[in-house]
């Protein structure tokens, strides 16, 4: 007899990255030039309760807008997938989003939420495995900037990829264009994705998004080093960096940097990292696409555009993707 109740209360598997594993990334991002460190060390717990804290922000529109978005489309949505679908959720985070399309399509077959940040991936897959006991929840602990293998699904249901909340931009076009293409495999030719992506816009509009007047995203991005500091003790002093963000025009990206205001000396794992003062540490970038960059970067990947959508104040888009 199979345990399907069961199947769906498993845990979310645990490929915890070791500690060398991120002392190497970053010494790896500290030694470049110029210096980086990986975004992905952003979604730690506390990290991940900040974004979602960056999410409600009145200048953070971002988030308000899709959701705008996917309310109002979510059952062409539903018309445009047909039934059981199997969806597959990049970056689930703390899945709201994904309710409103498990809510209007119809009868879905799985749900596979993918996310970095493991405590937020268990508590969210196990609530919405509750909530929806006809769907098969398959969370998958992992980081999807790389390859990955999805949990057996069944065969025969198409394949719904969600990739909300503009995750798309924090790549650099290029291998937006690589990762889509694995998603693009990863649903088949008869799959589809639905894409949020931010809208190019004022640089005004923009700065603000990302530098909050009450310094929430400034503490997303000082809690990298605290971060760090904790998991390799490292001896960054947070006093001694300031987060900084600003519209690049000319590259479309906002960029987002950690700006040491002294000449200091930092020491991780063995090595001496010195900074001048000024010298910044660059930890994101959010590109931001009109219609036809948006166009150009999903049709490279393998993706026919069949509709493209925006909110009343056109800040956001929402695009739905068949394969072709
Ligand atoms: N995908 C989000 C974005 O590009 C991620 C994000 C929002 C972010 N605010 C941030 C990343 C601040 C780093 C710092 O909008």
């Amino acid at each position: 007899m199979t345990m399907p109740y069961e199947r769906r209360r498993a845990p979310a598997a645990e490929p915890r990255p070791d500690a060398n594993t991120l002392a190497r990334d970053v010494v790896q991002g500290l030694t470049s030039n110029p210096k980086t460190l990986p975004p992905k060390l952003f979604y730690d717990a506390r990290g991940a309760e900040l974004f979602e804290r960056i999410s409600e922000l009145p200048e953070y529109y971002l988030t308000r807008a899709e959701l705008e978005i996917l309310r109002s489309r979510s059952g062409e949505i539903a018309e445009l997938a047909g039934p059981h679908a199997t969806l597959i959720e990049y970056g689930s985070g703390a899945g709201v989003k994904i309710r409103l399309l498990l809510n209007a399509l119809e009868s879905p077959a799985a749900y596979v939420p993918i996310d970095i940040s493991r405590e937020q991936l268990a508590r969210v897959a196990s609530e919405l495995a509750a909530e929806y006991p006809a769907v098969d929840v398959r969370p998958l602990n992992a980081d999807y900037t790389m390859p990955l293998t999805l949990p057996p699904l069944r065969d025969g249901s198409r394949r719904l990829a969600f990739f909300p909340g503009s995750t798309i931009g924090n790549f650099h076009p290029m291998e937006a264009s690589i990762f889509l293409r694995r998603v693009r495999r990863t649903v088949g030719k008869s799959g589809a994705l639905v894409l949020g992506v931010d809208r190019r816009k004022r640089a005004g509009i923009l700065d603000a998004a990302y530098d909050d007047a009450a310094g929430v995203t400034a503490a997303f991005n000082l809690n990298m080093l605290a971060r760090i500091n904790r998991e390799l003790s490292t001896d960054f002093d947070l006093d001694r960096f300031a987060h900084r963000a600003y519209f690049n025009s000319k590259a479309s990206r906002v960029e987002m940097h950690l700006v040491s205001l002294a000449a200091q000396t930092v020491h991780v794992a063995g090595e001496s990292i010195r900074f001048a003062k000024g010298e910044s540490i660059w930890t994101e970038s959010s590109y931001k696409y009109d219609r036809a960059r948006l166009r150009e970067l999903t049709e490279s990947a393998g993706f026919r555009l069949d509709r493209l959508w925006t909110d009343a104040k056109k800040q956001f888009w929402v695009a739905y993707l068949s394969a072709m």
